[in-house]
């Protein structure tokens, strides 16, 4: 009899340690993604969670339906691909971006994010996969020919990009000539309702506002002292894990001609 009670505690304690040990698998509903709850038993990963802000066509961008598309996505898309794994996009936007992958709450970020030396000290990126370039939007009829000729100009970008840091070190930091708007479409808007007099972002998006807004009746205005950017993925610090993953994942749309293919150029970075 005794036995046999003991029989039934032991039972029913090796299943609820099987309980408590499935449990572990959350990589449903938490989102980010570590060794643990990747889905599979050998540390592998399988999954990855990406923070984006898509607000800025043609890179990361919101459809019709619903979905998280661009080129950036595409880029990101044919690298799971290769790697076999599978990546979540999640849209939070482009001011708690970096915090979220600061604190582990995404993978990493794809956001045409510029690799600079000072987002280098707080998070670690990718090989640069992109280039671009600081592009400036103004009214056709302006008489805004070169960057210095926005000095005494109102100027919209979108906060905390680098199109931002260009602007400040032309007008100075804290200029009330700068008008930083969450996104870069909202900047783009300040000026077409005349309260900025012209709009400084990465030429990529700046170029399809141009393509697609014709009436707007805007010119783009390029600047030789715009230093090229490159476009990197960035991760916590720290996590070698997902960083080499990601940086094989480049390598292999770079061998297969994927990347050249998606982006419309070969990258050759100076
Ligand atoms: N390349 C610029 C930067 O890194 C702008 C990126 C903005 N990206 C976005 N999805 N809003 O600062």
């Amino acid at each position: 009899m005794r036995l046999r009670l003991l029989s039934i505690v032991f039972l029913l304690v090796s299943g609820l340690l099987i309980l408590v040990a499935c449990g572990g698998d959350d990589s449903a509903d938490d989102g980010a993604t570590d060794t643990d709850d990747a889905g599979d038993t050998d540390g592998e990963i399988t999954k990855l969670v990406a923070g984006t802000d898509a607000t800025y066509a043609p890179m990361e961008y919101i459809d019709e339906n619903g979905d998280i598309v661009g080129i950036n996505i595409d880029i990101v898309d044919a690298m799971a691909e290769e790697l076999g794994i599978e990546v979540e996009y999640k849209n939070i936007g482009w001011d708690p971006l970096f915090p979220a992958v600061k604190n582990g709450e995404v993978d990493f970020a794809v956001s045409s994010i510029t690799i600079t030396e000072d987002r280098q000290e707080e998070m670690d990126f990718t090989e640069p996969y992109y280039v671009a370039n600081q592009l400036i939007l103004t009214a056709e009829d302006s008489d805004v020919a070169s960057f210095t000729d926005l000095e005494g100009k109102r100027v919209a970008v979108q906060m905390g990009t680098t199109g931002h840091h260009v602007v400040q070190e032309l007008l100075g930091e804290t200029s009330p000539d700068i008008l930083a708007a969450e996104s870069m479409p909202l900047a783009i808007s300040e000026m077409i309702n005349g309260n900025a007099d012209a709009a400084v972002g990465d030429n990529s998006t700046v170029n399809e506002y141009l393509k697609n807004n014709p009436g707007d009746n805007l010119k783009t205005v390029e600047d030789d002292s715009f230093e090229k950017e490159y476009y990197g993925l960035a991760v916590q610090k720290g996590n070698t894990e997902v960083l080499d993953l990601l940086n094989k994942g480049i390598e292999l749309i770079k061998e297969n001609g994927k990347l050249a293919e998606i982006s419309g150029f070969e990258l050759v970075v100076e």
